[in-house]
């Protein structure tokens, strides 16, 4: 399977996930359909909301399946919890399915929050890039931390990993070189607040940055 898929992943609550997959799947080279999927197994339909595809989600749920809607020709959003125990009882046998009816060349941008439940798992082990995502503060890069070391001892190679950090509420007193000292990782980029005009160019370098990355090891 050749399809590109890239996992977003918040170390940290509230650091702009969520958002920088609904920009990714946009802006992301794809030849065929884009599928967003919210793997958020806390049931918080984010993107649901986001695309006001609620209704349409819940028409195309099965019991232990994960919900497919249309956003337009070509662009799908998945959603595997509309509730918190939903993401209890979730299989990954459904969203496999799923993805073997898009096309071989098809984008997939996941918001993965869980990485390591076995439903979210397919998509990690395909992932051409795991996007994790930080704050330049102290709980951000304490909660970095132990994500990137899980991480290292699920095997992922850091080779895999882009490591961004986020500062949309401008709160970050921390030091990109410091960061990247006390994770022994680099940081691929600095996303300020959307409004900020080094916003866009800054996106762009790193979403060129993506695209150039080699396909997925599995
Ligand atoms: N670059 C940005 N500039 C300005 N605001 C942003 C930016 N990124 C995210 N936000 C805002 O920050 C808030 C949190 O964003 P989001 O829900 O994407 O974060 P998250 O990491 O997915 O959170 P959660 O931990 O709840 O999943 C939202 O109100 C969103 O609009
Ligand atoms: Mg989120």
């Amino acid at each position: 399977m050749t399809q590109r898929v890239f996992c977003v992943v918040g170390a940290k609550g509230g650091v702009g996930a969520t958002t920088l997959a609904t920009k990714l799947v946009q802006r992301l080279p794809a030849h065929g359909e884009r599928l967003i999927v919210d793997a958020d197994l806390a049931g918080k339909r984010n993107l649901a909301v986001w695309y006001n595809l609620t209704e349409d989600l819940d028409l195309s749920r099965t019991v232990g399946a994960a919900a497919v809607a249309k956003v337009k020709d070509g662009f799908l959003v998945m959603e595997l919890a509309r509730t918190y125990e939903d993401g209890l009882i979730q299989t990954s046998s459904s969203l496999l399915r799923t993805l073997g009816s898009l096309s071989q060349h098809a984008l997939v941008v996941v918001d993965a929050p869980q990485p390591f439940a076995a439903t979210v798992r397919p998509f990690v082990t395909r992932a051409a890039k795991i996007i994790v995502v930080s704050e330049p503060s102290r709980l951000g890069i304490g909660a970095a931390r132990a994500l990137l070391e899980a991480m290292g001892r699920a095997g992922i190679a850091s080779s895999r990993i882009a490591f961004l950090l986020s500062d949309a509420r401008g709160i970050g007193t921390i030091e990109r070189t410091d960061i990247e000292r006390t994770l022994h990782i680099r940081v691929s980029a600095e996303l300020p607040h959307e409004r900020d005009h080094r916003f866009e160019s800054t996106f762009r370098e790193f979403v060129e940055a993506l695209a150039g990355a080699p396909g997925s090891e599995s």
